[in-house]
Order: C-alpha cells, then sequence, then structure tokens
C-alpha cells in the first residue's frame, strides 16, 4: 500500500488526487493552510474513506519549518512516505497584473516558488534518508522542448514556480535519481 503526502488538497487538484488515490487503495495525506479547511476537507473524504487511510495536517508552505513538520508528522503515522507532490499553489488575483496587491503577488511567488522549494528540500532529505521514494512538482510549464526529455533538466531559476522559460543544462539540486529519488514535474 502506497503512502502519498501532498501540499494542499484541501479543494481543487489536489483534492481530486487524494479522491483517487483513496479509491486505489493508497494513504493519502492532504494539508492546507487553516486547521478548518483541512478539517473539512477529511470530513468530506471520510465519506466514503476508509478514514484509517487518511491524514490531514495543517501547513502552511511559505514556512519551512511547517513544511518539515509535515514530513514528519506523516512519516510518524503511516511510517513511509512513497510520494510526496508538491501540489499547493495560487494563482493570486484574477485580473491585470498592474492592478493586483502587492500582498498578492507576495503570495503567488511565496506559495509557488518557496512552497516548492521548501517542499522539495524536505522530501528530498526525507527521501534520501528513507532510501527512496518519487516527488512530483505541479508548478511550471513546458516552455522548451528539452524539458524532461532527458530528466527535466530545467533548473530552479526559470522552470519549476515562476512560470520563466527553463534553463537546459545538467539536472541541478534535484539531480538524486541514483540514489533512488524520482523527480517528476507535471509533463513527465
Ligand atoms: N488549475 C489549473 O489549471 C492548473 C494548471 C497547472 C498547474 N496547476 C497547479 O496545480 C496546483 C493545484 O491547483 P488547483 O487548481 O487545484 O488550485 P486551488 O483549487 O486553488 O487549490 C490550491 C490548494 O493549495 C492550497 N494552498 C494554497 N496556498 C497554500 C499555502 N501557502 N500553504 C499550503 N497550502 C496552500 C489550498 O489550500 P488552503 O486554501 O486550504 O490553504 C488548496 O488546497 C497548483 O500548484 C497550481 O498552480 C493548476
Amino acid at each position: 500500500m502506497k503512502t502519498i503526502v501532498m501540499t494542499g488538497g484541501t479543494r481543487g487538484i489536489g483534492y481530486g488526487m487524494a479522491k483517487a488515490f483513496l479509491a486505489r487503495s493508497c494513504n493519502v495525506a492532504i494539508s492546507g493552510r487553516t486547521p478548518e479547511a483541512v478539517a473539512q476537507a477529511l470530513a468530506r473524504l471520510a465519506d466514503p474513506g476508509p478514514a484509517e487511510r487518511i491524514l490531514g495536517v495543517p501547513c502552511d508552505v511559505r514556512d519551512f519549518a511547517q513544511v518539515q513538520g509535515l514530513w514528519e508528522r506523516c512519516r510518524d503515522h503511516f511510517g513511509q512516505i512513497d510520494i510526496w507532490i508538491n501540489n499547493a499553489g495560487t494563482g493570486g488575483e484574477h485580473g491585470k497584473i498592474w492592478e493586483a496587491s502587492p500582498e498578492s503577488a507576495r503570495q503567488v511567488v511565496e506559495t509557488n516558488l518557496l512552497g516548492t522549494i521548501f517542499g522539495s528540500q524536505v522530501a528530498v532529505r526525507g527521501m534520501l534518508d528513507q532510501g527512496g521514494s518519487d516527488l512530483y512538482l505541479m508548478e511550471g510549464g513546458r516552455d522548451s522542448p528539452d524539458c524532461c526529455a532527458g530528466g527535466c533538466p530545467a533548473t530552479w531559476d526559470g522552470h519549476h514556480g515562476s512560470g520563466y522559460r527553463p534553463i537546459p543544462g545538467p539536472p541541478p539540486g534535484l539531480g538524486t535519481r541514483e540514489k533512488g529519488v524520482q523527480h517528476h514535474c507535471r509533463y513527465c
């Protein structure tokens, strides 16, 4: 039985993935910024459940300590984490960029970029400790035909989370395949 942990998951794609994983007999952990949203999502997922395969942990991905806490809580609860999905993200305010508030812009960058980096740092360290697993990233765009063609050569500078063009080159910080950690972006 595989254990899947995702950032976000109180609604949207993450919530849908949680339901799908549960239906495939996986353990699933979801998260979100507030205990209330997590509890509401958990209650919906618990029917049909089964509840014992679901865990909900409040976690704001903009805070490294909370992301580390998410890993540790899920590992302690389920024993091992097989798949970590950096799913939490936001598009910010709808409308024109020059009309968006500074706080909205900050939230987009911190959630999508910093949150994805924190999630990857925490997950890869934990995976290396436990001897492998899979890491998925929901952010980013396929701006280059090179992307993922030879093992996702994009770098943090351009690809994951920022929406800018990926920078081709050797796999950077996520070049951990040889140690059993597989990295997938949403186009892999
Ligand atoms: N929808 C699309 O067409 C699309 C396309 C490509 C990629 N994506 C990416 O796929 C992911 C999911 O998209 P979606 O459409 O499902 O988004 P969504 O419906 O807006 O859901 C976002 C999820 O992320 C959580 N979240 C937001 N900020 C967070 C934070 N700071 N810390 C922790 N959790 C946070 C939200 O939980 P709370 O609000 O409860 O905190 C919610 O569960 C995002 O990363 C998005 O960029 C979406």
